[in-house]
């Protein structure tokens, strides 16, 4: 893939997810709060990062928290007030850095005005915001579509005698963005933001917002077991990514493009092929960055990592920017996917592939598997599927900043357990250790940032062993090689063709003796070539 020249700055930047309730309370309730994350500013500044993404801060009964709107242009109180988060987007302007708001538009809370209106009487004004159907012939739901969180994706409304959506719990029915006064009241939400100077949007289950107009029932999944989630029993052919929804990111691309430099990330699970479509094309634009999730999804080998990588790379339009997103607050921790010392190599892979890096508050820091107890779990997910073992809340527990009493993130008892080994693997201790996880990203984000190769550079895969990913990324005379070893043994690599191996500017082991020929185990390394002869 060639190297491109005109780049904005979320081509060039890296985006840091903040998960509000977990980063820093600052008032004593073990929630974490807007004016948390101001205090910690200068943390996100120094770690090197170029964007915030905050989870949602709307107010919301926190059923499934915060992605339950009940009033999508205020704050939630648990989190602060305008007047804080406006404090919030000019401290992290005055730092440089740009804030992406969490815009949840497929579904609201069921304690929204507009669904209280909605569900009061079938002749309600707002009745057709949401999704509302008669029963099915057997008097049972309209079709058989699943929630994502599992059951029946309708709830019956008793006192209307009908059923409505919900894609996820009950408490988040649906939006109908076939109604255009819905339409409009959610373009005004955009505006709201942007007016208050966001500089964009993550879109919430973007590929969700429209479903076949007859609704059909999905198909079954002949893939399916029951160790799998009971959502992917059926394939969500008319509940997900219809045509028509592609029509409505157009537009939120149109509103955002009218403010000038605003990106959107689109949180979209689709093959390559029917995700490249929400790019849309260079004279209909769709969002900027739909979310790349491979790397989570997919096994932790060369052979499938190369794979992944090809095909993604040769599946994007050529306009496309491409993103990699490695962690969030629904996926598994990597470090306890696998292991710390691959997680190091995790984070170069991150950072080196071409395209927009999504880092995930407590990555930096290594944090691996978490031990909560039964008694303290809190995702509606995981409540509702415990058989599964599918939890989030594993990657939801606070940020430890140091060694104080609940590790500096609260004065009082968090809403969630601290990661088992906060007293050692926290922000203070890790800052003062040349050779930790957090200093190993510093160093790579610095790097990053000051190489046009790894920011704009092109991209070419190389090496065919299966356990060890190499790459090149190249740009004006600066080339460096990439070299991965997903093994926990040493392994030799070769100097691609016509090249001289050059310095050695990064490895994720505090001593490399890569220049060899060889990486030791989990070793990842960055080298400079030397011209071409
Ligand atoms: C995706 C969000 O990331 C997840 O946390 C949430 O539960 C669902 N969308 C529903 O909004």
């Amino acid at each position: 893939m060639a190297e491109r020249r005109d780049t904005p700055w979320w081509e060039r930047g890296v985006i840091y997810q903040i998960y509000p309730r977990s980063f820093q309370d600052s008032n004593g309730d073990g929630i974490g709060d807007l004016a948390g994350v101001i205090a910690r500013l200068d943390y996100v500044a120094q770690l090197g990062v170029d964007a915030i993404w905050l989870s949602p801060i709307f107010p919301s009964p926190m059923a499934d928290f915060g992605y339950d709107v009940a009033d999508y242009c205020g704050i939630e109180p648990l989190f602060g007030d305008l007047a804080t988060f406006d404090r919030l987007i000019s401290e992290i302007h005055a730092r440089g850095l740009k804030l992406l708001l969490d815009f949840v538009p497929n579904h609201s809370s069921d304690q929204h005005p507009w669904f209280i209106e909605s569900r009061s009487s079938r002749d309600n004004p707002k009745r057709d915001w949401y999704i509302w159907r008669d029963a099915g012939a057997d008097g049972g739901p309209p079709n058989n579509w699943i929630s994502d969180f599992g059951g029946s994706s309708w709830e019956w409304d008793e006192a209307t005698g009908q059923y409505y959506l919900h894609a996820f719990l009950k408490e988040q029915p649906d939006l109908n963005w076939r109604n255009p006064e819905l339409r409009a009241a959610m373009s005004d939400v955009l505006r709201f933001w942007l007016d208050r100077g966001v500089d964009g949007f993550r879109i919430d289950v973007i590929w969700h917002m429209i479903k076949h107009e007859a609704f059909p029932d999905n198909p079954l999944n002949p893939a399916w077991t029951p160790e799998v989630r009971e959502r992917d029993k059926l394939i969500q052919l008319h509940s997900t990514d219809q045509p028509e929804a592609h029509t409505i990111s157009v537009e939120m691309r149109r509103l955002a493009d009218s403010y000038g430099d605003r990106v959107l990330v689109g949180e979209i699970f689709l093959p390559n092929d029917r995700h490249a479509k929400w790019y849309g094309t260079p004279e209909q634009p769709q969002v900027h960055l739909p979310f790349n999730f491979q790397l989570i999804e997919n096994p932790w080998d060369a052979a499938s990592l190369r794979q992944i990588i090809a095909d993604y790379e040769g599946s994007l339009p050529a306009f496309g920017w491409p993103n990699w997103v490695i962690g969030s607050h629904d996926a598994p921790r990597i470090a306890a996917r696998v292991g710390e010392a691959q997680a190091r190599v995790a984070a170069m892979l991150l950072l080196t592939l071409r395209g927009t890096p999504t880092l995930y508050q407590g990555d930096e820091l290594g944090i691996g598997e978490v031990t909560i107890p039964p008694e303290r779990m809190r995702d509606p997910q995981h409540l509702r599927e415990p058989e599964r073992g599918i939890g989030r809340d594993r990657s939801r527990t606070p940020m430890p900043w140091n060694d104080a009493p609940f590790a500096g993130f609260s004065t009082a008892e968090p809403w969630l357990p601290l990661n088992d080994d906060w007293r050692a693997r926290n922000v203070a201790a890790q800052s003062a250790d040349e050779h930790s996880m957090l200093r190993f990203f510093q160093k790579l984000l610095a790097l990053r940032r000051s190489s046009p190769a790894l920011t704009i550079g092109s991209f070419t895969l190389k090496g065919a062993d299966d356990e060890v990913l190499s790459y090149i990324r190249q740009a004006g005379d600066e080339t460096l090689l990439i070299v991965l070893n997903l093994s926990s043994q040493a392994r030799r690599f070769a100097t691609p063709h016509g090249y001289g191996l050059g310095d050695t500017i990064a490895s994720t082991l505090a001593r490399s003796d890569a220049k060899t020929g060889t990486v030791a185990a989990d070793e990842g390394v960055i080298f400079r070539l030397t011209g071409k002869h």
